[in-house]
């Protein structure tokens, strides 16, 4: 893993940012799997200003999201999808025929499960994933367990997930994620980990030890071959 201390969140997202682009000179219509939260919203406001320098960058770009709220209308403000209208596939000029996102108010859960998984296959692999660290270690929904699942599957979340700001204005807290597995984040070709927020002091440290534990999930990252780690320094005090 190649960790960078970085002395401002701007940094995180200046330095993630330039990781992606250096990836997609080589790989115009790079598969991005894009997490949502606080943490990438800077690199995500980078990447919209190289688009408005150059229109032409991303029309290949194909975008896959990491995770979402089961039950959340994609118009809700809390919902991945509304975030990555927003903050991705807006400002970035994505069409619809290259961005797969979940369907959170199906009924049909499982189905929606494995209708991902072939995206994923007919896709895939990813060529970028970019990731956020959880309060408590988790990534995308992987939340720490005894065990965790490979593939994209339904989860339910733990009392941090369901605490997250997204969801804070939701009247009816989601109480289950749908999510990309950790074997499908593993096998992206290049990792960006974005580590910055409050209250996450322990769970960085735990993180920096390291140690690989389920009860960790953002731990399996020491096994990828490239993943980039840009860790605000203020998460750390
Ligand atoms: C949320 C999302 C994740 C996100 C993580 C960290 O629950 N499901 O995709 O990466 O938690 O969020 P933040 O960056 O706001 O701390």
């Amino acid at each position: 893993m190649r960790l960078r201390y970085c002395d401002s969140y701007e940094e995180t997202g200046v330095l993630g940012a330039s990781c992606f682009m250096e990836v997609i000179r080589n790989r115009p219509n790079a598969l991005v799997c894009t997490a949502t939260g606080s943490s990438p919203t800077g690199l995500y406001r980078r990447l919209a200003m190289e688009r408005d320098k150059d229109p032409r960058l991303f029309s290949n770009l194909r975008v896959i999201p990491l995770d979402e709220w089961v039950g959340l209308p994609s118009g809700d403000e809390g919902s991945c999808g509304t975030y990555i209208r927003r903050h991705i596939t807006g400002p970035l000029h994505i069409t619809s025929n290259r961005y797969f996102p979940f369907d959170p108010t199906t009924s049909a859960l499982e189905t929606e499960t494995s209708r991902i998984r072939d995206v994923l296959q007919a896709q895939g692999p990813i060529d970028i994933c970019i990731l956020g660290l959880g309060k408590n270690g988790h990534l995308g929904f992987n939340e720490p367990d005894e065990a965790l699942i490979p593939h994209c599957h339904v989860a339910q979340l733990s009392p941090a997930s369901m605490k997250h700001a997204m969801v804070s204005g939701a009247l009816d807290k989601p109480r289950r994620g749908l999510t990309l597995g950790i074997a499908d984040i593993l096998a992206s070709k290049t990792i960006i980990l974005l580590i910055s927020g409050e209250g996450k002091q322990e769970t960085v440290k735990r993180f920096l030890q390291p140690e690989i534990t389920t009860r960790l999930p953002a731990s399996f990252l020491w096994l990828h071959p490239n993943t980039y780690c840009f860790i605000d320094r203020a998460s750390l005090r």
